[in-house]
């Protein structure tokens, strides 16, 4: 089975390449590389011990699209590529609404013209309107407070709509909530560029001494010490996600939306105490007032993915921040190895 992973050099992009190989699936990676790096697909070549032919293609370039699907013949495409940045898409919501959006219809274009009709779509639980109870089920009301949120709400209808209007089209909706941890070899992982806005790539680059302290945005939340509460989930079993969802897909018609995430909250102050044991090291921390726009506590319901797609996370809060932390490390030996 071929399958083509946009954005297939980001960070779930490259650990579900992967899993696909390692499971028997001829991969191919299609990326723009403007948040990502070519020597990504060296890495997942060397762990794999396979080949992962790569594209370099702009979706919003619809010629060259329709050349790669002409080139391969996929049967199915797993959407990751898509701008991500929270803060940012409130400062260039233009942009993030064409990348997105148009970047998707032309792949949904090009899809159609080769009659491949089989989508996991890289979705967030950001789509869930923000007065929802927690934990989030798949059925809550959908809605978003900025711009990249909203695509990835816009991008949901749109695959519904396209799945109702041909009775051949299927279409997963992967909501994942927040995913961290790396490859355990430590040769890929998060790598953003600039000073990360999430917490995990930023406690890693204050455990490396990148960064000299954490600020914690806010310790007066409604939680059980005081800081924000999420669902926490290893890249690798998120990679593992789509491997299944794949599979269900194979014989559906119809969109359906997924939590991915392990139904487990915790909190930051947790998190930084689990990474603090694998680095060995008391990590310099600030309270700060809360971020604008941030919840209390945001979890997943996991039992449809269970219940459907045989979903369960295997890995622990100890394990995402040990390979984190490995990868941090890996990356700064790479670097000095470049620098000299
Ligand atoms: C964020 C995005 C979400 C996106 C997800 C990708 C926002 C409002 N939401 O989710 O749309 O899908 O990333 O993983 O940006 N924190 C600190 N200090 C930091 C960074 C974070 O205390 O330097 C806290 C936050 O307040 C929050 C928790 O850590 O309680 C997790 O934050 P983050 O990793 O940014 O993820 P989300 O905000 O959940």
């Amino acid at each position: 089975m071929s399958v083509l992973l946009t954005g297939g050099a980001g960070f779930i992009g490259s650990h579900t390449a992967v899993v696909l190989i390692e499971s028997g699936y001829d991969v191919v990676v299609l990326d723009n590389f403007s948040n990502s790096k070519p020597s990504v697909i060296g890495r997942i070549e060397q762990i794999t011990g396979k080949p992962c032919p790569c594209e370099e293609a702009d979706l919003s370039d619809g010629p060259l699209v329709d050349a790669v699907f002409r080139r391969h013949d996929f049967d199915a495409v797993v959407h990751f590529a898509g701008f991500k940045a929270v803060g940012e898409s409130v400062e260039k919501p233009r942009e993030y609404y064409e990348n997105n959006l148009i970047g998707t219809l032309r792949l949904i274009e090009a899809m159609t013209r080769r009659g491949v009709k089989r989508m996991i779509f890289s979705s967030s639980a950001t789509v869930y309107r923000a007065d929802n109870p927690v934990p989030y089920y798949e059925d809550f009301p959908l809605g978003a407070t900025n711009p990249y949120g909203w695509t990835k709400v816009m991008i949901e209808r749109i695959l519904c709509d396209v799945c109702a209007a041909d009775p051949g089209w299927g279409a997963a909706l992967l909501r994942y909530f927040n995913p961290i941890g790396a490859h355990p070899s430590g040769r890929i992982g998060e790598d953003p560029n600039g000073i990360p806005n999430n917490l995990l790539p930023y406690v890693s680059k204050v455990a490396g001494g990148e960064l000299p302290l954490l600020h914690i945005f806010g310790d007066d939340y409604d939680t059980p010490d005081g800081t924000g509460v999420r669902d926490y989930i290893h890249v690798m079993d998120l990679a593992r996600g789509h491997l299944l969802a794949l599979g269900y897909m194979r014989d559906r018609r119809g969109a359906f939306p997924f939590n991915l995430g392990t139904g487990k909250g915790y909190s930051v102050r947790e998190v930084v105490a689990a990474f603090e044991k694998v680095c060995g090291r008391a990590l310099p921390v600030r309270v700060d007032p809360r971020r604008p726009g941030d919840l209390p506590s945001v979890y997943a319901n996991a039992d449809r993915a269970r219940k459907e797609l045989g979903f369960t996370a295997r890995l622990g809060l100890d394990e995402m921040c040990a390979d984190a932390w490995r990868w941090q490390k890996r990356r700064e030996e790479a670097d000095g190895a470049t620098a000299e």
